[in-house]
């Protein structure tokens, strides 16, 4: 019986989420980006080391992987926050002044659209639209919808998940 005290136990654990997701598919390029829409939704991000085995197990190219990775928005290379702030830039919403509200939670947050606080609680980004326009403008954090917003209600939102604990 083997003593190993190494990591390797835990590399294991670490990579069977991966190797769950690609017992689903043949493995070839044409399911690249389904692959990467699975190890995102089960990693959050797609973290280097894990597109590294992918690229092992499966003998694609990481200049391929990551050409792909790069190109498309909803892939994403780094880590987000523990609350990810969507802010709906979608017709309605930006008539209505979204982009004052993205820039009240970009001043409130100390970051700019598409980054993650410094505390790791937040990351801001903006979509298209939401699918609640009458609401309009919106953001989402997580899966709570927020509507109606001005530069202040949302300020006054994320001081609130501060105030009570939430982030
Ligand atoms: S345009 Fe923002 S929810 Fe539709």
């Amino acid at each position: 019986m083997s003593n190993c005290n190494c990591c390797c136990s835990q590399d294991n654990k670490y990579f069977d989420k991966l190797e769950a997701i690609l017992k689903n598919y043949a493995g070839n390029e044409a399911d690249l980006i389904p692959i990467l829409q699975d190890i995102q939704a089960a990693y959050g991000y797609l973290p280097k080391d894990v597109l590294n085995k992918m690229c092992e197990k499966t003998g694609m190219y990481p200049t391929e992987v990551m050409g792909v990775a790069t190109f498309y928005s909803q892939f994403r290379l780094v880590p987000t926050g523990e609350h990810v702030i969507k802010v709906c830039f979608g017709t309605a919403c930006h008539v209505n002044g979204s982009e004052k509200v993205a820039d009240a939670l970009a001043d409130e947050l100390k970051v700019k659209i598409g980054e993650t606080t410094e505390d790791g609680k937040f990351t801001l980004e903006t979509v298209a639209c939401l699918g609640c326009c009458s609401l309009a403008p919106v953001m989402m954090i997580d899966e709570e919808t927020h509507g109606r917003l001005t530069p202040d209600s949302a300020r006054n939102i994320i001081r609130d998940y501060y105030a009570t604990g939430r982030a």
